[in-house]
């Protein structure tokens, strides 16, 4: 179950009243890319841009790093959106793997269990790997080159792992070759503009 655009859009909007920062204008462009994309491999453009919307939705709940995680996953299974859940799950982990998550473990026992639990019983769908790779070019004011921004990330905290790296740079070439396109074009990065309050 994932919500409508409309209510989705509803919810960002009501989230980012409780949290202020860029992080919703993020949102709007892993939306944006998501959908784009979904179109060009024949995916459910609709429940792409949904899912893209909100996967960090967690940020409601205020400033927290690993915290955002579990926060959106609850939020949104507390709403019934389980498809959206397991996105708030699956986007901070593309190898996978609780330990290779970059930030701070800001957790209690119980949240960082309900994330590993999660991890564990999931089998990461072209959804997951979807939202994964925007959220990797998603800047606040417009797509971003990937690379570029993991060299932020890096310079942010102080390393970025290689394999995360390789990751992404799969995930990219895993969704050229299902476009037959340019992921940079297709996503119109040159153009697209994020618009406060919605563009939907
Ligand atoms: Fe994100």
């Amino acid at each position: 179950m994932y919500p409508t655009r409309e209510e989705a859009e509803r919810l960002l909007v009501e989230a980012e009243e409780c949290n202020p920062g860029p992080w919703d204008d993020h949102s709007r462009v892993v939306a944006h890319c998501a959908e784009e994309i979904a179109k060009r491999c024949g995916m459910d453009s609709e429940k792409a841009y949904v899912l893209g919307l909100l996967h960090d939705i967690g940020r409601k709940y205020g400033k927290r790093h690993l915290g955002h995680v579990s926060d959106g996953y609850s939020y949104m299974m507390s709403l019934g959106y389980d498809e959206v859940a397991r996105i708030c799950l699956s986007h901070s982990f593309n190898e996978h793997d609780l330990d290779q998550y970059i930030g701070n473990f800001d957790t209690s026992e119980e949240e960082t269990k309900l994330i590993r639990e999660g991890l564990d019983a999931m089998e990461y769908d072209d959804y997951d790997l979807l939202i994964q790779l925007c959220d990797a070019i998603g800047g606040a004011e417009g797509v971003v080159d990937m690379a570029l921004r993991m060299e932020d990330v890096k310079s942010r905290y102080g390393a970025y792992p290689q394999e995360k790296w390789d990751k992404n740079m799969w995930l990219k070439n895993y969704f050229e070759r299902k476009m037959g396109e340019d992921l940079y074009i297709a996503v119109d990065k040159e153009n697209y503009r994020p618009v406060k309050g919605g563009n939907v």
